[in-house]
């Protein structure tokens, strides 16, 4: 349920992502262009307040364009999409449009290729090439010359708007220094913050890549900086005094650069809670909680996920409890992700052998200890594999946040199950009463899963109580609501929700 959000006048938010609120397909048979809504926490809770304050969205449409081929206009919501996204209309939506070879470059190369894995701690996977960089470079001032277009019109609609500029995530992390540069000229006042939706390495890391002082600069012209942790904050801090160095106040979270000073807050996603509250218990039930026992995982498929690691721990759990053989499933759901970069389709491989091997290990007549889905089920569903699951196995190597743990939390609508939690997740910052452990560690994740399975009730109810306590007060409107305020907008009252 959607709710109305009441907006003051003086902020026109302008969201600016990689990809928009939306999917674009186009039917190559048809040509028409049709727009599906996104189901995921941030756009629910961003889109909104978007809709509301006449804000725009700047994005890339996921269509290539031929030199000489005319853009299809963006088409408006279809009257039955009933979703937060579908209150954006078409004319505020900035399209991003680039050609086929530099998005590859920028998108494919630089971002997947080195600042995925550098960001996750995984430098031996990044690859860093100067081409793939200047793409990089090329893309974020596309993006920023979209911005300022953005910033003019809401200017020339309202001329009391302040543009209040949110740039998300490592794909757009130069783009500030263009927006600040163009719009001087344009003498608009504005507000530029920034939030990194994964982790931000210590210095030792990030200072591997080439071009780790543009970052910095990049950066720096923003006037927020949001991370999900304090450890993500202070990482950044040191960065950005070792390499650049400037005068900072770790405690403050302040930076000084170029005679301003840029706040650097730990803002926590959260998910709509209240609406998994809901799937939950709306969803028709799959598990048989009786009669089954379910150990489940959901992810993107991605390196960084460690599905390798976890398939081992399971396959050890039934070496060193035969017991649970024909009583125990895991059931895997794999989203497919980044499909044309070579390290995903490898990794698709090898994750298919290793169930393969293990099912052949230890099936029966009647059982087949793993049971993987690849691909994407709706959220009513999942829904009701997070409340019927009797463990939630979320093990990545590293994960800037990891929302899954926070879902299946949600879902606990009735009996609660137990949360296995890799310590490397930013959830496990607060996360603390569920079962932490190292996914390096294959021994320690097995006798957590057997911990979990013994678990008894009353302990289950205590841990997840308090869980679930934590994550319905830090839900995406709070997350929302932290960086409003950091930016010092007054776009969101205390305590409104955006979406329920
Ligand atoms: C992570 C990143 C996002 C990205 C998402 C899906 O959550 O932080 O920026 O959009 O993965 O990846 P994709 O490459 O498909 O956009």
């Amino acid at each position: 349920k959607e709710e109305n959000v009441e907006v003051a006048e003086q902020d026109a938010l302008i969201v600016v992502s990689n990809r928009l609120p939306f999917i674009i397909t186009k039917n190559p048979l048809t040509g028409d262009v049709e727009r599906k809504s996104s189901a995921g926490g941030l756009v629910t809770a961003v889109a909104p307040v978007v809709a509301q304050c006449k804000g725009k969205w700047v994005g890339w449409t996921g269509v290539f364009y031929g030199p000489n081929e005319e853009p299809d206009p963006i088409p408006e919501a279809d009257i039955n999409d009933k979703t937060p996204t579908a209150g954006i209309k078409a004319e505020q939506i900035v399209p991003v449009y680039c050609d086929e070879k530099r998005f590859k470059n920028y998108y494919d190369g630089c971002c997947n290729g080195g600042l995925w894995p550098l960001f996750h701690s995984m430098q031996d996977r990044a690859v860093f090439s100067d081409d793939h960089w200047q793409d990089y470079v090329a893309v974020n001032e596309l993006f920023a010359e979209k911005t300022v277009e953005a910033i003019r019109n809401v200017r020339e609609a309202n001329s009391n708007v302040t543009p209040l500029i949110w740039i998300h995530d490592s794909q757009l992390m130069l783009a500030a220094s263009t927006i600040r540069e163009l719009s001087k000229k344009d003498d608009i006042p504005i507000k530029i913050g920034f939030f990194l939706h994964i982790p931000f390495p210590p210095f030792d890391i990030f200072s591997i890549c080439p071009w780790s002082k543009d970052i910095l600069c990049g950066l720096l012209e923003c006037g927020v900086i949001g991370f999900h942790t304090e450890g993500y904050c202070l990482n950044f801090i040191d960065c950005c005094h070792r390499q650049l160095s400037c005068r900072v106040d770790r405690s403050a979270g302040i930076i000084e650069y170029k005679d301003r000073h840029i706040r650097v807050r730990a803002m926590p996603i959260g998910i709509p809670y209240d609406r998994f509250v809901q799937l939950a218990e709306e969803a028709p039930r799959v598990i048989k909680r009786t009669t089954e026992t379910v150990i489940l995982g959901v992810e993107r498929l991605d390196y960084t996920k460690g599905l390798i690691h976890r398939l081992q721990a399971f396959e050890k759990l039934l070496e060193d409890h035969p017991e649970y053989i024909e009583k125990v499933y895991f059931m895997q759901i794999t989203v497919p992700s980044r499909t044309n970069v070579q390290e995903y389709q490898d990794l698709k491989q090898e994750i298919d052998q290793l169930v393969g091997k293990i099912n052949g290990k230890f099936s029966t007549a009647n059982w087949s200890p793993v049971r993987y889905i690849y691909g994407c089920i709706p959220q009513s569903e999942l829904a009701s594999y997070y409340r019927d699951a009797s463990v939630a196995l979320v093990t990545p190597l590293r994960d800037g946040m990891n929302l899954v743990c926070k879902e299946f939390v949600a879902c606990q609508t009735g009996d609660p199950g137990v949360l296995v939690l890799s310590r490397f997740t930013g959830a496990a910052e607060l996360m603390q009463e569920a079962l932490l452990c190292s996914p390096y560690k294959i021994e320690e994740v097995a006798e957590a899963l057997h911990k979990a399975l013994q678990m008894p009730l009353e302990e289950r109810t205590m841990r997840m109580q308090s869980l679930q306590r934590r994550e319905k007060k830090n839900d995406v409107n709070t997350w929302m609501y932290m960086f409003m305020q950091a930016m010092e907008s007054n776009l969101l009252k205390p305590d409104q929700k955006i979406i329920t």
